[in-house]
């Protein structure tokens, strides 16, 4: 068993600025992957790390099994850049057609092969178009198109959404989630909360270098979550029964109580103890943060 990214702690220092400081994770293969940050949390730095372009102060990674340092490792990796470089005066099927013969597909498969990108991105009807005439939501798909190419494993794609639009970014991930049916392992950059939030199936939040939080997005926004009620008849006996269950933290607003709870059993014994003692419950629910909420505490603490 092998993950498709593990990372130990790896380190990257350029100059007195630490890119990343001892990050360690594991992809599962066949996960859609959200590594999400700020601008200058050290996402680039950690896929170039991946894939043998920026060398790691210390640690060790390595991807589908293989160390890094291993160019075999790349062998079944696809690539979107965070800013891709494209030849203006070639069409889109001129440009993908280019580096599918830069690639190890045999000769023969190219044609097919192309089209199949092509198609897979919904630019099959355009590819006559050329490159320098392209919104960048176009050339954004016809990065991913040549990231496909050859049917990687693993994908690992800078910023994808950046730059698109909504209907763009629907499609994008459409797109993403095709290909995780297929059993494509996707590993995504982004500091857009809320793509990352429907498209992934885990995240990691980075900031500053750091891995502050890690986890699927409902664990991450579940772990948040207390319990909010609207009591008519609150009072301090009751306050104090309720802190002797597992609490961890009871704010007492006058009419409204919030119950921080270390599990969701408890909160059908908060009910029954406010009710038992005569208290009145005109509201009970689950109020949770966000996850941009939970993002943006979580950077601005650590910036704080
Ligand atoms: N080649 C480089 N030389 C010096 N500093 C760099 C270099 N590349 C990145 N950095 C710095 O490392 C930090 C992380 O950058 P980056 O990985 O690009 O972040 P992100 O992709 O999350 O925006 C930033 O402070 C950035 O300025
Ligand atoms: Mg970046």
């Amino acid at each position: 068993m092998y993950y498709a990214i593990e990372a130990e702690n790896i380190t990257k220092s350029y100059g007195r600025i630490k890119a990343l400081d001892s990050l360690s994770l594991k992809v599962n293969r066949g996960e859609i992957f959200g590594f999400l940050g700020p601008n200058g949390a050290g996402k680039s730095t950690f896929v170039k790390i991946l894939l043998n372009l920026v060398k790691q102060t210390k640690g060790s990674a390595s991807i589908l099994g293989k160390p890094v340092s291993r160019h075999l490792s790349r062998r079944n990796v696809g690539f979107l850049p965070e800013n891709m470089k494209v030849y203006n005066f070639l069409t889109i099927e001129e440009f993908i057609r280019f580096h599918s013969e830069l690639s190890e597909i045999t000769r023969k498969n190219i044609k097919s092969e192309v089209e199949n990108v092509l198609r897979t991105v919904g630019l099959y009807d355009e590819r006559k178009r050329r490159m320098g005439t392209l919104s960048k939501g176009m050339t954004q798909k016809t990065g991913i198109a040549l990231a496909i190419l050859g049917h990687p494993k693993l994908l690992l794609l800078d910023e994808p959404t950046s730059g698109l639009d909504p209907v763009g970014i629907k499609e994008l991930r459409s797109i993403l989630i095709n290909l995780k049916n297929q059993g494509t392992t996707i590993f995504l950059n982004s500091h857009l909360l809320s793509e990352v939030e429907r498209t992934c199936d885990r995240i990691a939040i980075l900031n500053n270098g750091k891995i502050v939080q890690v986890g699927s997005t409902s664990d991450i926004s579940g772990n948040n979550k207390h319990l909010e009620l609207t009591v008519e008849g609150f009072n301090d006996d009751m306050e104090r029964e309720i802190n002797s269950l597992s609490v961890k933290n009871l704010v007492n607003e006058g009419n409204v109580v919030k119950v921080y709870l270390k599990g969701y059993n408890e909160a059908l014994n908060v009910h029954t103890l406010i009710d038992g003692m005569g208290g009145k419950i005109f509201s009970f629910s689950w109020k949770g943060k966000s996850l941009e909420e939970i993002f943006y505490d979580l950077v601005k603490k650590k910036d704080s």
